[in-house]
């Protein structure tokens, strides 16, 4: 069985949209992986399927009924253990170890919300992960669940071109990567770093790991604290 997605969505139209093109659509033409739309609208209420309600205790904006969710929910419902992710700002942020842990698994299932959210009751009864891909509110969730699928597809086995390009990159040490160059050595002006024409490989893998330092310590001061906590206690264990 192939890794699958299965979206439950009200715009099935916007699946696989970008994915399926370039590294992702090519898995998905070979059938690396699945990508099996479903419309939440099928299972709504009425002569006009509706979907929402009125948020209890007032307010803007319209809110998912739990009963159609629970529907949308039941009829998808897979035996293989797949996680089910909602896409919500509400959401606890993703990770690269989230992403790690989804393709390692058969798939995901992945709610995309439209309006104000999804009645907290069913994302409850159905113990779905509540994700958020960035502090910013997106028109709905499914760009978001886009983005959390590009993620995956690209580490399942046989999508991307060269292993070692998965291992080595941002995240994966809990920094970000250094920087890189290519050809030509002069560029207007701007000249590659003498260290990566050295031939030195011990030298270049010491500047790039620098490297990585200094741009995480720069733009990411949360990250570089959670670094640093974490090689001062593993030198405390290993010590
Ligand atoms: N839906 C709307 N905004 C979102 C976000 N930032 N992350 C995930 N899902 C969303």
């Amino acid at each position: 069985m192939s890794w699958t997605a299965t979206i439950l969505t009200l715009f099935p139209d916007m699946f696989p949209g970008p994915l399926g093109q370039s590294l992702a659509g090519k898995a998905l033409n070979s059938g690396v992986w699945c990508c099996d739309t479903r419309d939440l609208r099928a299972f709504g209420f009425g002569r006009h399927h509706a979907v929402d309600d009125t948020p209890c205790g007032g307010g803007a904006g319209m809110v998912m009924r739990p009963d159609v969710v629970d529907a949308a929910l039941t009829a998808a419902s897979r035996n293989d253990g797949a996680p089910c992710v909602y896409l919500t700002p509400r959401g606890r942020p993703l990770t690269q170890a989230d992403i790690r842990r989804y393709a390692a698994g058969p798939g995901v299932t992945l709610l995309c919300g439209r309006y104000e959210g999804v009645d907290e009751r069913v994302l409850e009864a159905h113990a779905v992960e509540q994700i958020s891909i960035g502090d910013y509110v997106l028109s709905g969730g499914e760009t978001a669940a886009l983005v959390l699928l590009d993620a995956c597809v690209r580490l399942l086995p046989g999508v991307m071109g060269s292993a070692e390009s998965g291992v080595e990159e941002s995240f994966s040490n809990g920094l970000l990567e250094y920087p890189h160059y290519t050809r030509p050595a002069e560029w207007n002006g701007r000249a590659v770093p003498d260290i990566l024409l050295s031939g030195n490989h011990a030298a270049i893998a010491r500047w790039r790991h620098e490297q990585s330092e200094r741009v995480t310590r720069e733009r990411r001061p949360d990250l570089w604290a959670a670094h640093l906590s974490n090689t001062t206690r593993s030198s405390v264990q290993e010590g």
